[in-house]
């Protein structure tokens, strides 16, 4: 029996997993074979599951997806073998051409501009604002004494707050003021330490003002809105670059010599500065990179991607996040992305692979997991761009994604290297592949 879809159902976190998943199925026309289905993705070992499970809430089962490895990957001198976790095809193969191709110039090269994390307090308060800014150096001592419990162990290992800004807002919204509190997290992404310490400076606020004997009643209390970190870093900034000689791009392209290809990629890259539809596909191919590296490493990869949109528009338009030099015979491609990573605490350590995946790349500071990330997304962007002006996206992207036509179209190993072979020199498309595989089943 299939379930109605639009019964509201109450009480499903508390039932066990099985039931759930039991549940679920019968929305389905075949329930068993959905239980089937689904089961077969658990864990064998049952205390791995177990943990899988408690990442997160009304667990039924897992998702796969695809765990690669691009090598070569040549940073600063030194050479990694970068762990990436994608669905889509090409990426893997996009960043392990393009590492290639930069191992024979130099590699990549890559610098921290700043690690700063930033959070904020934001509170209505009806009095005079010359009076909040008369009472702020008391004010911040109390907010960072009163954070001493939670800010020791972070001290101690070189971070904590770096300062607290009473901004004034009241132009924009009325009684509206909030406190800029700047941190620096070390290895630590930083967002627990971040938000027990806004949210501690919130009830710390209410207390220092109640005491404030001079002001009036209505002025001894505010109203905290909500305290909480903000995933916009333009001070937590990593710089990755690539550069050589234009005549190293000679063999780029057999239309282009290396000075006419450079001028033509940096022309496509103009275009993504001054265009929003082109910049907002050529910043995904560059997350493409960045995104597949923090999911194989367990970091929020949503917060790195709001970072860098946000970023993308700090010059009051959504811009490309990379740029094109071409100076002295010298072509030099750019990319400066905010990125708030660790590489200690939350899943780093708990997620079995994004542990091994640290243990790969050498167990990286959050400052070289940052310059690996961005470099995954420059080398992105290297072949995606360089794809685009020469041979087309669709050549190699469409090779690539044979495979998955081929899966759709569920063709055995036999008809899979038939068809291999037969579009080395065909188009590939989701209709040319049905007809090939169809002619080789009559
Ligand atoms: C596809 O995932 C990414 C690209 O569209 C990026 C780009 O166009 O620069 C190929």
């Amino acid at each position: 029996m299939r379930r109605k879809r639009d019964i509201i159902i109450s009480g499903f976190s508390k039932l066990l997993k099985e039931d759930k998943l039991k549940l679920v199925a019968e929305y389905f026309e075949n329930p068993g074979e959905v239980v089937s289905l689904l089961k077969s993705f658990w864990h064998s070992d049952e205390s791995q599951q177990k943990l899988f499970d408690e990442f997160s809430e009304n667990t039924i089962t897992n998702f796969y997806i695809p765990y690669g490895i691009a090598p070569n990957v040549i940073i600063n001198g030194r050479t990694y073998l970068v762990p990436m976790v994608i669905e889509e095809s090409s990426v893997v193969a996009a960043a392990s051409a393009s590492a290639k191709f930069w191992s024979e110039r130099g590699g990549f090269h890559s610098e921290i501009l700043g690690t700063k994390k930033v959070g904020q307090v934001h509170f209505s308060w009806t009095g005079e604002t010359h009076v909040l800014y008369a009472m702020l150096p008391s004010l911040k001592r109390s907010l960072i004494e009163s954070v001493k419990p939670i800010t020791a162990n972070m001290e101690k290992r070189g971070g904590g707050i770096l300062d607290i800004e009473l901004v004034d807002l009241t132009h924009e919204i009325e009684h509206y003021y909030q406190f800029l509190v700047t941190f620096e997290t070390k290895d630590s992404m930083g967002a627990n330490f971040i938000n027990s310490v806004l949210e501690e400076f919130g009830q710390t606020l209410k207390v220092f003002l109640s005491e404030q004997v001079h002001l009036a009643d209505e002025h001894r209390q505010c109203e905290i809105i909500m305290a909480i970190l903000s995933n916009y870093t333009p001070e937590c900034v990593v710089k990755t670059w690539v550069e050589c000689p234009l005549n190293q791009l000679d063999n780029v392209d057999e239309k282009l010599d290396g000075e006419a290809f450079a001028r033509k990629f940096e022309k496509a890259v103009k275009i993504a500065h001054v265009d929003v539809f082109r910049a907002t596909t050529h910043n995904k191919g560059i997350y493409n990179g960045i995104d597949a590296v923090a999911i194989a490493t367990g970091n929020d990869f949503r917060a790195i991607e709001a970072a860098g949109h946000a970023y993308a528009s700090r010059n009051g338009r959504y811009e490309s996040l990379s740029r094109v030099e071409i100076e002295d015979g010298m072509f030099r491609f750019i990319l400066e992305v905010p990125m708030a990573v660790g590489t200690v605490g939350g899943l780093t350590s708990l997620h079995p692979l994004a542990k091994q995946s640290l243990e790969l790349l050498g167990n990286p500071t959050a400052t070289e997991l940052m310059m690996i990330a961005s470099v995954m997304g420059m080398a992105n962007n290297f072949s995606a761009v360089k794809s685009l002006t020469t041979k087309g996206i669709q050549a190699g992207h469409m090779k690539m994604h044979l495979f998955n036509i081929l899966n759709h179209f569920k063709a055995n190993d036999e008809e899979k290297n038939a068809a291999t072979e037969h579009f080395k020199d065909q188009k590939v498309s989701f209709a040319s592949v049905g007809q090939y595989i169809a002619s080789l089943r009559k």
